[in-house]
């Protein structure tokens, strides 16, 4: 058997992956980076090939990761873990420093980054696996709390889309379950579930003026799924 359910029993961070340079720099959200070895320092990534990001680190070799506090806003996530550089810039409007490699470091919601130079690619299929050697790092503010992936998902009640590697499809956890008198409505922009059953309001009572938690869609954007 495979419980799906299993799968989110694992712990993550959330982070801002970030490459390229002032001309042209992208970033995404990723709850993948982790800690490789401790001699030399050394961070790994799982990068969707579909990524547009995924084109600029391998051409740059070199990347830059944004460890997210817990209070980031749903507009920082939805940004660059909903949308694609390839249809705007990612970068503009947002407070970026350079590192010592050229690569863009984003430091809105950051409590702390580190930079790399890529040293490793490994190809798994559908993602590439980046792995870094720690070029620098930097602790921003050590009194606020890194954002986890529990905590997006229980608190601020995010999902992950089909680019990143924890994604689940929901209709595979809900066909296991009894059908039942609750309706679940979707954001078409960042695919945030609103489950009437968790929730334990109607979505119809909710008031217009309501947005999605993890992206700041309008209500109007839900659909019922
Ligand atoms: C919570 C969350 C976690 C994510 N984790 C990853 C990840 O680890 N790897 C990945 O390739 N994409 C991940 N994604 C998806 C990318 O952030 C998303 O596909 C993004 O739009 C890609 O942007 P780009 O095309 O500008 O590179 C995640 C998204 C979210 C919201």
């Amino acid at each position: 058997m495979i419980d799906f359910e299993a799968f989110y029993k694992i712990t993550y961070g959330l982070f801002i992956v970030s490459s390229g340079d002032s001309v042209k720099g992208n970033g995404f959200i990723s709850n993948s980076v982790f800690q490789v070895t401790a001699e030399p320092p050394q961070f790994a990534v799982a990068c969707n090939k579909k990524n547009f990001t995924a084109g600029i680190i391998a051409h740059k070799k070199a990347f830059s990761v944004s460890i997210l506090e817990q209070g980031t806003a749903p507009d920082i996530l939805g940004r660059f873990g909903f949308k694609s550089g390839r249809d705007f810039d990612k970068l503009e409007g947002m407070s970026v420093n350079y590192g010592k490699t050229g690569v863009p470091i984003v430091l809105n919601a950051a409590i702390a980054w580190l930079e790399c130079t890529l040293v490793n690619t490994i190809d798994t299929g559908t993602h590439l696996i980046f792995i870094g050697e720690l070029v620098q790092s930097v602790l921003l503010d050590k009194s606020k709390d890194p954002l986890t992936y529990l905590y997006y998902r229980q608190v601020m009640r995010g999902s992950a889309p089909a680019n990143a590697p924890t994604y689940i499809d929901k209709a595979k956890i809900d066909a296991a379950k009894p059908a039942g008198t609750f309706k679940k409505y979707k954001c078409s922009a960042c695919g945030h579930i609103y489950d009437e059953e968790i929730e334990k309001v109607k979505f119809s009572e909710l008031p217009d003026s309501w947005t999605c938690p993890v992206c700041g869609s309008e209500k109007s954007d839900f659909i019922q799924v």
